[in-house]
Parts: structure tokens; C-alpha cells; sequence
């Protein structure tokens, strides 16, 4: 993965396939804290506490001999090589939160991305789940919530051609307007 944004879609994706039907992706930026967290939270499945461990367990063991896929190996390991840590709490029958830090100016850490693509993305894809996104810039807060634009839009779909076109345009600007659109 190039962007830290590719993690995105592939972390908010898990919860859709555990049956979530709120999804909730938060992305924070803080100078202070030189950090960068992504926190995803959903009222999918949940996993088992083995399920757990056999995710996080240190991405150096074997891989091969894990059941499961490369998620959230691979965000943990850019979490961990950019000074940052990931975690994950989880319910069986409850839901999920995954929380991943990003060392804010370590040298390896990749790009940002492009995090209004990437919830766009999930909308488009997902029309009948639902999101919450907030982006936290220094402070300054974004919340975007698909269950108040679906109400407002219904009963016409989350991805109807001028909905999605209005959805995308949202993201974009309120994301630039939080960060001066030079976030890298
Ligand atoms: N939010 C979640 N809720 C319930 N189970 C989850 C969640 N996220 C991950 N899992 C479980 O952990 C497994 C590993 O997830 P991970 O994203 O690492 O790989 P994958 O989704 O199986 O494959 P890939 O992402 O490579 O296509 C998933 O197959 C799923 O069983
Ligand atoms: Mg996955």
C-alpha cells in the first residue's frame, strides 16, 4: 500500500462484511500529538478473542499458516514501522474497533491519500449501510453521516447519479477547507 488512504477502504470493508450496518471511520490528525489515527468502529459480528490474537499476532511469524487475509496485517505493519501501534477491540455478536497510529512526520510514514476518495468509494459501494466519518484536523472537526443524508435524499439511493455527485463534491471540499487541501 502507497497511501495510508488504501487502508481505509480495506479496513471499512471488514466491517461490511461482517454484516455491519453502521460503520464508523474516523480519521484524526494532530500536530501535537505528531500523530496520525484512523479508528474504525462498526456493530458488525464482532470476533472471538483467538480471532483476535491470530490478526495482531506480530506480523514476523509466519504468515502463510494464518487463515485469515493481509488487512489488517498490512495496517499494522505500517502502523508499526512509522513509530505507531494498532489494536483491535471486539464482541462476538457486538462489533469491532480497530485503532492505528502513524507517526505524523516519521520518515517512513506514506502519504495521507486521498481520504474523501475513499469514503466516497465506500458510500458508492455500499448504498444500503450506513457511515459515519469525522475527520479531526488540529482540532477542527468534519462529521459526514449517510443516515441524515439518506433521510433527506429518501426515498432516492445514497448512489443515485446526483446524490453520489453531491456526496463526493461534500467530501472533498470539507475535507480541503479543514486542511487547506495540502495535507501530504
Ligand atoms: N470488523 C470486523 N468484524 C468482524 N470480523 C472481522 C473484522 N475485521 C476483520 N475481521 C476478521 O478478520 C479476518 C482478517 O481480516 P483482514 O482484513 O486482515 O483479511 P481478510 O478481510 O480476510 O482478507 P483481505 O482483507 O486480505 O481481503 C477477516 O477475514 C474476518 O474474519
Ligand atoms: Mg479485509
Amino acid at each position: 500500500m502507497r497511501e495510508l488512504s488504501d487502508n481505509i477502504m480495506d479496513i471499512a470493508q471488514n466491517s461490511i462484511s461482517a454484516g455491519a450496518s453502521l460503520t464508523q471511520v474516523h480519521v484524526i490528525v494532530s500536530h501535537a500529538d505528531n500523530l496520525i489515527t484512523f479508528i474504525f468502529r462498526d456493530n458488525g459480528c464482532g470476533m472471538s478473542e483467538e480471532m483476535v490474537k491470530s490478526v495482531t499476532e506480530p506480523f514476523t511469524t509466519t504468515r502463510r499458516t494464518r487463515k485469515v487475509g493481509l488487512g489488517l496485517p498490512l495496517l499494522q505493519q505500517t502502523a508499526m514501522m512509522t513509530g505507531g501501534e494498532m489494536s483491535i477491540t471486539s464482541q462476538l455478536g457486538v462489533g469491532t474497533e480497530v485503532k492505528a497510529s502513524f507517526g505524523l512526520d516519521h520518515i517512513d510514514r506514506p502519504p495521507m491519500g486521498d481520504v474523501a476518495g475513499a469514503w466516497f468509494s465506500l458510500v458508492l459501494m455500499n448504498p444500503d449501510t450506513d457511515f459515519l466519518f469525522t475527520y479531526d484536523y488540529d482540532g477542527k472537526l468534519f462529521t459526514f453521516d449517510t443516515r441524515e443524508v439518506r433521510e433527506a435524499v429518501a426515498p432516492l439511493p445514497l448512489n443515485q447519479m446526483e446524490i453520489a455527485a453531491w456526496i463526493k463534491d461534500c467530501l472533498q471540499s470539507e475535507i480541503n477547507e479543514l486542511h487547506g487541501g495540502n495535507i501530504s
